[in-house]
């Protein structure tokens, strides 16, 4: 496994494939056993640096905007930073009182947050990254699939506000990826033609050049087909 090394500490680094670590916490809507309680969900576990700070501030009011969407999409999101259960409700109750973000306001976090003074679930998910900050998690953004397993992870630096669209977009495409076994080229967005799996041997190479039925195939290696919006939202998303 991979280390991150700093003089104090060494992290092991979660990857994309392995069983996501388990834990249990406080958080602002109670105890969380992790990630049994979410078992058949996606889950987004997501890090950010501090409470009462302003890109963190527009984060929160941004994904709880989200939450009901994304819950649409069988996933549940969880917040962590590396600070205590008082400071999270107080910061919350803050962003709901005072805080207008891009129109929003009046916002209420409802999704948990976990309070993680001991640094205990941050360093078993490599999210403090000691050359960025060594107090601080920086901005992680863990997939977790209903099968526990971490499907795709986004780190940002503190400064980097995330951009939603594209963790709503990835999440989706796994999803698509996983029910109708295809792959999902770049920029990709629902109603976009899909890739299918490559060729695995020279038959099938030959068969996609002559026997292109529903393909687009533009060398062995390269066939899409189209899949619809509609085709792709019924799969996924409850109705
Ligand atoms: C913020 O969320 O505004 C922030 C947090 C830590 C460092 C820089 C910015």
């Amino acid at each position: 496994m991979e280390m991150i090394q700093s003089q104090e500490q060494i992290t092991p680094m979660p990857r994309i494939g392995d069983e996501a670590p388990c834990f249990k916490a406080v958080t602002t809507q109670g105890n969380i056993d992790f990630p049994e309680d979410y078992a058949g969900k996606w889950v987004i576990l997501f890090s950010h640096p501090a409470d009462f700070t302003p890109v963190c501030t527009s984060e929160f009011i941004t994904f709880a905007h989200l939450e009901e969407k994304f819950n649409k999409a069988n996933c549940e999101l969880v917040g962590l930073s590396i600070d205590g259960l008082y400071s999270h409700i107080a910061w919350l109750r803050t962003i709901r009182e005072k805080i207008e973000f891009n129109g929003l306001k009046n916002i209420d976090v409802k999704f948990p947050l976990i309070e993680d003074i001991s640094m205990e679930v941050a360093k078993k998910y490599g999210m403090v990254q000691p050359n960025e900050s060594k107090t601080q998690a920086v901005r992680a953004v863990f997939f977790i699939d209903p099968n526990g397993i971490i499907r795709a992870i986004i780190y940002y630096p503190l400064s980097l506000g995330r951009n939603f669209d594209e963790i709503y977009r990835a999440l989706i495409a796994m999803q698509t990826a996983d029910k109708f076994n295809v792959a999902t080229p770049a920029d990709w967005n629902p109603g976009d033609d899909v890739i299918v799996s490559p060729a695995g041997s020279c038959g099938v190479a030959e068969e996609r050049m002559t026997n292109t039925a529903g393909l687009d195939c533009k060398d062995w290696f390269f066939c899409t087909k189209k899949m619809d919006k509609a085709e792709v939202l019924n799969a996924i998303l409850k109705k």
